[in-house]
């Protein structure tokens, strides 16, 4: 697969990710989109889950079902199914990605609430030190959601909103997913050109106050 911006293949040294071991947490924010791209470009072996929530909005946003959806990772288990394997911390995985994050399930991560596998999942990544991002979605924010996300940030998660930048001038709706999701493999540690970097500015654009330069 190429990037259509870059012509690029979207990874280099793909093959040092070949046994990295992630888990998808899909909750019911808009944006399914990013949680199945992320399925779609994440090397190693995948298992997501998806809430009840994120299952209904992936009907309406993208027309796709929860088998669809677990037709991207090599293995699934539902939300409420708290027997799971991965709902213990004896069991290793490498990293947990929630995208989209809800505020709703962000808060209740920052509260230390598991009353579903993928908040299970969540409480278990801070207590074991494993990586977890949270890629949030929802605006605007209130001071509840602004002070959860602190917390979650000070016990070592890695909280990010899904916004896309442009000054690798996006030229379709795709390439800003792909901004956004290739920012969250650049958190879990995957080299990835999904989308294309900040080069220093070298480019010029002419604006209506005539040529100036890009500022990140
Ligand atoms: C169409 C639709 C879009 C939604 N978008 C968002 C959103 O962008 N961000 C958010 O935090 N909640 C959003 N919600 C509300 C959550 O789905 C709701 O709080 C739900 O309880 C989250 O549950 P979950 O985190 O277990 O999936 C949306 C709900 C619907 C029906």
């Amino acid at each position: 697969m190429r990037n259509s911006l870059t012509g690029e293949e979207f990874f280099s040294g793909h093959h040092l990710h070949a046994t990295m071991n992630t888990i998808v947490g899909i909750t019911g924010a808009s944006g399914v989109v990013y949680g199945t791209r992320l399925l779609e470009v994440l090397p190693g072996r995948k298992t997501v889950i998806v809430s009840e929530e994120a299952s209904r909005i992936a009907q309406v946003e993208l027309g796709m079902t929860e088998s669809d959806i677990y037709a991207l990772a090599d293995r699934h288990f539902t939300n409420d199914d708290m027997f799971s394997p991965i709902a213990s911390g004896s069991v290793k995985f490498d990293a947990l990605a929630i995208a989209p994050c809800s505020a709703s399930t962000m808060s209740k991560i920052a509260c230390g609430i598991s009353d579903n596998l993928i908040t299970r999942v969540a409480a278990v990544a801070l207590k074991e030190r494993r990586k977890m991002v949270l890629l949030m979605r929802e605006s605007p924010l209130s001071s509840i959601h602004l002070s959860n996300m602190e917390r979650l940030a000070c016990a070592g998660a890695v909280v990010m909103p899904a916004s896309p930048a442009f000054y690798p001038k996006p030229k379709s709706v795709q390439d800003m997913i792909d901004f956004v999701v290739g920012r969250v493999l650049d958190e879990l540690g995957v080299e990835n050109r999904l989308y294309r970097r900040w080069s220093g500015g070298a480019e010029k654009v002419t604006g209506s106050r005539g040529s100036r330069r890009i500022r990140r």
